[in-house]
């Protein structure tokens, strides 16, 4: 297998947070990576198994050193590295820039250097790293340069997920610092009303997003129709339906977002999996140059609302990603001129779609294509040129 270096695309994997919160143990972590394989996440591109926040005890021991929670972690960490190893996978934790995580367990505020080493000793590939708890006199960006050089330096190749939500600035430093990607949002709800407020907040921000340092727009809520444990994430707010998790799916796959599954896998519905499983969507998610999408505002230019718009992604091999969102909450016909992705009719080409949701051809358009989108709808097509 060739080796891709770390981080060059949007990573792809599950995190236990949007689902389970507090209640992880070893024996689920386990089952997903099964499912990784069983079910098809594996080959359709997903890797990294992560256990977010509450896998520890409250305190660390005399020489400072994590204390795993052997309630619900009885065989370690080493082990269950090596289990989803062994399956071909890679192995995912959490911590923390301040001196606590969020949940109120150890975070790694000057235990950088050690915490380091003992993620490599456990065999652990990526680092979520959590903004709760910092110390106010220390900067963020301060922060996150130590733990990039402490992992770089730990003797094992681990991803490092920067978790800011966007604030002080980070578009302006992040890169910088050696992260892979970096959290520009606040916690996504599963709830069409927080997949809409985070897309749209990051639609000024496309530039930023590239190859080894992805802005990463909040884990997945795809399939979890309301069932997660905590209240605030979506068991009281009651979940979405199949058409506003596609839009979600398309949104972060088209802006380039890592794919992060925040679903219980192991009860996912088929229409969960068919839309997580795309391999249309993730092809353009993993696209080799990494580029933002630029947005083009549809015609007619008098209904001007930011709920509308088209997205456009550059591929490597000269294919365009043409994505139109509907995020209001009526039908729209989203007219595109051909003219604005920089095709004029006097090149003598035409455009040959296909369309990534249904999986089919749509044949070849000339100067425009104007499709009808559902309120809270998306069409995601892949245009090729066509000499006419
Ligand atoms: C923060 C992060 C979440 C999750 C929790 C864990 O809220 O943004 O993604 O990691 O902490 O406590």
């Amino acid at each position: 297998m060739s080796h891709t270096p770390l981080g060059l695309k949007p990573a792809l994997g599950w995190n236990s947070w949007n689902t389970f919160t507090w209640d992880i143990n070893e024996q689920l972590i386990r089952e997903v990576a099964d499912r990784f394989v069983s079910d098809g996440y594996k080959d359709a591109g997903y890797e990294y198994i992560v256990i977010d926040d509450c896998w520890s005890l409250k305190e660390r021991d005399a020489e400072g050193n994590w204390i795993v929670d052997s309630n619900k972690f009885p065989s370690g960490m080493k082990a269950l590295a090596d289990y989803i190893h062994s399956k071909g996978l890679k192995f995912g934790m959490y911590s923390c820039v301040g001196t606590h995580t969020c949940a109120g367990y150890p975070g790694s505020f000057e235990h950088e250097f050690q915490d380091a080493k003992q993620l490599a000793e456990w065999g652990v590939d990526f680092l979520k790293y959590d903004y709760c708890f910092k110390p106010r006199h220390m900067s963020g960006e301060l922060l996150y340069k130590r733990m990039s050089l402490a992992l770089k330096n730990s003797g094992r190749e681990i991803l490092f997920s920067a978790c800011n939500w966007g604030e002080d600035n980070v578009y302006q430093w992040i890169r910088e610092s050696g992260a892979h990607m970096y959290r520009s949002t606040h916690d996504i709800q599963d709830q069409w009303e927080s997949i809409k407020k985070l897309a749209l907040s990051q639609l000024d921000k496309t530039s930023y997003t590239g190859s080894f340092c992805h802005n990463d727009m909040d884990m997945l809520v795809v399939g979890m129709y309301g069932g997660s444990n905590n209240g605030f994430i979506g068991s009281k707010i009651g979940g979405c339906n199949d058409l506003e998790y596609q839009t979600h799916f398309a949104l972060w796959s088209m802006m380039g977002s890592p794919l992060m599954i925040g679903c219980d896998i192991r009860s996912a519905n088929e229409a969960a999996k068919a839309t997580l499983l795309n391999p249309d969507l993730i092809a353009i998610n993993q696209d080799l140059e990494g580029r933002g999408a630029y947005r083009i505002k549809p015609e007619p230019q008098w209904f001007h609302t930011n709920e509308v718009f088209i997205l456009v992604k550059v591929l490597t091999d000269g294919d365009l990603a043409i994505g139109f969102f509907n995020l209001s909450d009526d039908q729209r016909e989203i007219s595109l001129q051909f003219w604005d992705l920089g095709l004029p009719y006097a090149s003598g080409f035409s455009l040959s779609l296909y369309d990534c949701w249904e999986q089919q051809e749509l044949g070849v358009f000339t100067e425009r294509y104007a499709p009808t989108v559902p309120g809270h709808g998306s069409h995601v097509v892949r245009a090729k040129l066509a000499r006419r």
